[in-house]
Parts: structure tokens; C-alpha cells; sequence
């Protein structure tokens, strides 16, 4: 799907339910911020809230042309508050220097997918549909999950799998995929769930599908998401105001380790305290209501006076 394409779509397929948005409005609006970062304003639901919530100018970016359509949509109503740009997090430095904001009250990242582009088969993000092997978030960047299926060798797509997707049955997935390419490329999600079905089962036990991990592997090792989220862990909290507030929201283990253990080295190193000891994580009730919500880990640092 072409972006053009993305304006046919119904308003009702434009859906993803934020998460934790009481608690992460709440933290940024502490310090009563000026200018507000949404690293990850996807359809804009949090930004929303921390618009309502706040006087404060919002800085958006997002790597995906789609969402920052349909947040540009969602978020009219707040006129010149809200300030969009299509730029990966990991040019934040770059994204503010260009705006002239030499620092802000508060940045938010709530990382991963939105539920908008995982559920639209022409993404390729997900084995539920039948779609192109491409899982980029950015669709001007030119390595798309086609490409590593097709022409990574065995071992680094082995190390994918393991590394990104902690996948137990790395080997022998990736040796199935040499194979299955040397007779024909894999084109599509479905090629490639039914070589992964074949190799690790259709369901383990616990309920996952084994195609699941790597798909997720993949989606990773496309945008490099971790090299993103370190570069931001780098640079956000240094473009913060004393007072001002990083907030971050992780879905798994890869993505909340790096932020715990940033978080506390900066803690130590001075400067900066924790305003999170522990992860905040979902209430029972939003969990019932949005089962997305269930893995989701929220963890702020505050810069203070040094
Ligand atoms: C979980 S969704 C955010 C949803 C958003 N908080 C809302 O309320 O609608 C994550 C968003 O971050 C974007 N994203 C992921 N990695 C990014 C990166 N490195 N730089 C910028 N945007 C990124 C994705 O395209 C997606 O739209």
C-alpha cells in the first residue's frame, strides 16, 4: 500500500488504544512543560492526552508516513500546539536542533508497533495476514524483510532469530530457509509462516506460534530497532530541561532491559534520579480491556539540578 492508497482506508481500520495513558500523562505533566516530545506519535493517542493535559507545545516524529497522516487527522483540533516531522527517534538531536528547541520539558516513546500498521496485510508485519515480505516501518529505507530472507546466509539469520526474536529453534529455521530459497525466493508472510510452521510445530506449548518470534526477529533486524532506541537512550536525556522527564514504554525484554540499564547508569553517573524504582506496569482492568496492554513496562528518569 502506497500512502496515497492510506486515505481509502476507513476511519474505523485507523485504530490502535493507547496504553497507560493515565499514568504516562500524569508523569510528563508534572514539571509542567513548554515543549513535549512524542518520539512515537503514531495516531497520536497519548499526544492527544498530554495536549489536553498540559499548555505545552508537542513535537511529534514517527519513522511511519501512514500514522503521521492519520495523527495529523486525530490531532487538528490542537492547531499550531502540535508540530509533526517524519524522522526516526534515533535524529532527535538533529530534529531539534532544525526546530530551535535546545531542550524540553518532557520526551515520551512508547515503542514498537501501532496496532494501525501491524493489522494491514500490504505491511507485512504480521503472519495473521498474507501480504509482501516487507516490515518496514520507514518505507523510504531500502532493506525490507524480503531482502534478509532471501539473501541473508544462514548464520546471521540464525542470529536474528536467537538474538531478536529468542527463538530456541534459530538454526534450524534459518537452515529451512536456505533451503526453501534455493528452490524458489520466499515472497510472502504465509510462504514464510507455513516453512516456520513446518520446521518448530504449528502451536507450542504455552500457545505461541513459533512464527511469532521470528516475525518479530525480522521486524527488528529490518528497522533496526535496538541501534534506534540506543541512539535515543544517548541523546533524549541530554535534550532534557532540569525538571523534564523521559518516559518510556517497552513491550519486551530487548527493548526494557537497555532503558533499565541506561536509566540507573544515569541515576548513578549524577545528574538525573528515577522517578520509576520499579517498572509501572498496566492495571488488571486496562489489561481486560486491551490485551496489547499486558506486556507493557513504563519507566521515567527526571533530570535534576547538577
Ligand atoms: C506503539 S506505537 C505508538 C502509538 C502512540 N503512542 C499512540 O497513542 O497512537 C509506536 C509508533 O512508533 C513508531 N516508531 C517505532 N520506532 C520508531 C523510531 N525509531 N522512530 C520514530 N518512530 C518510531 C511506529 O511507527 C509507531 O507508529
Amino acid at each position: 500500500m502506497r500512502l496515497g492508497e492510506d486515505k481509502g482506508r476507513s476511519a474505523a481500520s485507523r485504530q490502535h488504544v493507547a496504553v497507560m495513558v493515565d499514568e504516562a500523562t500524569a508523569l510528563v505533566r508534572a514539571p509542567n512543560p513548554l515543549v513535549i516530545v512524542d518520539a512515537t506519535v503514531g495516531l497520536g493517542g497519548h499526544a492527544a492526552a498530554m495536549l489536553e493535559a498540559t499548555d505545552a507545545h508537542l513535537l511529534g516524529l514517527d519513522r511511519d508516513a501512514a500514522a503521521l497522516e492519520a495523527a495529523a487527522d486525530n490531532l487538528a483540533r490542537f492547531g499550531s500546539r502540535v508540530t509533526l516531522r517524519h524522522a526516526d527517534f534515533r535524529s532527535l538531536d538533529e530534529v531539534l536542533d532544525e526546530c530551535g528547541i535546545p531542550c524540553v520539558g518532557a520526551i515520551l516513546a512508547d515503542l514498537g508497533m501501532s496496532s494501525y500498521a501491524l493489522d494491514d496485510p500490504a505491511r507485512g508485519f504480521s503472519f495473521r495476514f498474507d501480504g509482501p515480505l516487507d516490515m518496514r516501518m520507514d518505507r523510504r529505507e531500502p532493506l525490507t524483510a524480503y531482502d534478509l530472507v532471501n539473501e541473508e546466509s544462514e548464520e546471521e539469520l540464525a542470529r536474528i532469530f536467537y538474538e531478536y526474536g529468542e527463538e530456541r529453534g534459530a538454526r534450524r529455521i534459518a537452515r529451512a530457509i536456505v533451503a526453501a530459497r534455493r528452490r524458489r525466493p520466499l515472497e510472502t508472510t504465509t510462504d514464510l509462516r507455513l516453512l516456520v510452521e513446518g520446521v518448530a510445530g504449528h502451536v507450542r506449548i504455552g500457545g505461541i506460534n513459533p512464527a511469532t518470534r521470528v516475525f518479530q526477529a525480522l521486524r527488528i533486524a529490518v528497522n533496526r530497532e535496538l541501534e534506534s532506541l540506543n541512539a535515543l537512550l544517548d541523546r533524549a536525556p541530554h535534550r532534557l530541561a532540569v525538571g523534564g522527564r523521559l518516559v518510556i514504554l517497552a513491550y519486551h525484554s530487548l527493548e526494557d532491559r537497555p532503558v533499565k540499564r541506561r536509566f540507573r547508569e544515569l541515576a548513578q553517573g549524577g545528574g538525573f534520579s528515577l522517578v520509576t524504582r520499579k517498572a509501572l506496569r498496566p492495571s488488571p482492568a486496562e489489561v481486560a480491556s486491551n490485551p496489547r496492554a499486558r506486556s507493557a513496562r513504563l519507566r521515567c528518569l527526571e533530570r535534576c539540578a547538577s
